[in-house]
């Protein structure tokens, strides 16, 4: 049901195209067991994981390029339609020039401008509802969003609490404008703050730790959680949008088809999930094959229960993630197609 918010735009934003992207090699918990001081039960009671995916022919952009190229082919997207090509991602191929500038080229996309969007685990939350905003604007037509990252390089395989919990891949969406407003993207609640910067991160390697022996010698240049923290706070920053934006919409558990959450621990989903008031069978789950890939894990969602015919036009969804920043939101969209 349209909102009175939704009835001042002329358009929303509808997935229209998804595809997605995931690496041939599979690590599988016996691996970690090998290298370094953990069990297969620790790992799926604790986390809900049980294998993840590690890329080894190429970088993020191609990973980005090649879920992008599934979504093009799926749904006969001509690329040179595509007007705009956001990427969320924390590992770039470099600095500059943006990860979108290589997808674009690589894609054949000619017409499209593009850049890349740093915000960690809720990257494709942001990226989403900044490509909502240019498609409702009325200038854009299609706007391709993906989530890529190659976490594995940027991941110490000494440290057992971190390395067992990320995998590589990468998942698109489309966004083309309907006037329809029963479907598309309905509303957003989005936050950052920056005092949770210290609970998640990766020291070395920008301006403020220039890359140098000594970061190199001090690991910095791998990714550091203070995963207990985090914990804490995504369970209750999870929780809280979720109800929040059902609230705002006046969305009952039973008008929300599915919880879209951002996999990184089954004991959050669930937690979020039951806060929802909605069965743990709502809310999507892949975590146990794919671990966490931070970007790319909800647009993976979508694109997997689509392809599996779980997930139908109509469908109310409520998206929410939580990650490094700390960054979290929750976005609520009706399924648009059929
Ligand atoms: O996506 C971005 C946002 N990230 C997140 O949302 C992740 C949030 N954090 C988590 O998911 C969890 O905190 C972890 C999965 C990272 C850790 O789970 P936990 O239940 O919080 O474990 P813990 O850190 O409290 O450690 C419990 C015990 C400790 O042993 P003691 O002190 O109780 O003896 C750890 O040393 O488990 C031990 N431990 C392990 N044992 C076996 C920690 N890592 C491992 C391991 N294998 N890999």
């Amino acid at each position: 049901m349209a909102t009175s918010k939704d009835k001042i735009r002329n358009y929303n934003a509808n997935i229209t195209a998804v595809g997605m992207y995931l690496p041939e090699k599979v690590l599988d918990n016996h691996y970690f067991e090998k290298i370094v001081d953990t069990n297969d039960e620790w790992i799926v009671s604790r986390t809900g994981i049980r294998e993840r995916r590690k890329e080894e022919n190429g970088a993020t952009s191609d990973m980005a390029a090649r879920a992008a190229d599934d979504l093009i082919k799926n749904h006969n997207i001509n690329p040179e339609e595509i007007d705009v090509i956001i990427v969320a991602t924390v590992t770039p191929d470099m600095f500059f020039p943006a990860t979108a500038c290589l997808v674009q080229e690589k894609i054949g996309a000619k017409n499209a401008w593009g850049f890349d969007l740093s915000a960690a685990c809720s990257g494709f939350l942001f990226a989403l509802k900044t490509g909502a905003g240019l498609i409702e604007g009325g200038t854009y037509k299609k706007v391709l969003v993906i989530g890529a990252d190659k976490m594995s390089t940027i991941i110490n395989y000494k440290d057992r609490n971190t390395c067992l919990l990320f995998g590589d891949a990468a998942s698109a969406v489309l966004l083309e404008p309907t006037e329809d407003l029963n479907i598309g993207v309905k509303d957003s609640i989005l936050h950052c703050d920056g005092s949770g910067k210290e609970s998640l991160y990766m020291k070395g390697g920008g301006s403020l730790n220039p890359p140098t022996h000594e970061t190199v010698d001090q690991g910095l240049h791998t990714l550091y959680q203070d995963g207990k923290t985090v914990f804490k706070e995504a369970v209750k920053g999870m929780a809280d949008i979720s109800v929040e934006i059902m609230q705002k919409n006046n969305l009952s558990s039973d008008d929300v088809a599915y919880l879209v959450p951002h996999q990184a621990n089954l004991r959050i989903i669930d937690a979020t999930a039951n806060r929802m008031g909605i069965p743990k069978e709502k809310a999507m789950v892949n975590i146990d094959k794919y671990g966490n890939t931070t970007a790319a894990t909800i647009p993976l969602c979508l694109t997997e229960y689509y392809r599996d015919g779980k997930l139908k036009k109509g469908d109310n969804l409520v998206l929410a993630a939580f990650g490094a920043g700390f960054t979290w939101g929750s976005i609520y969209l009706t399924w648009g197609i059929d």
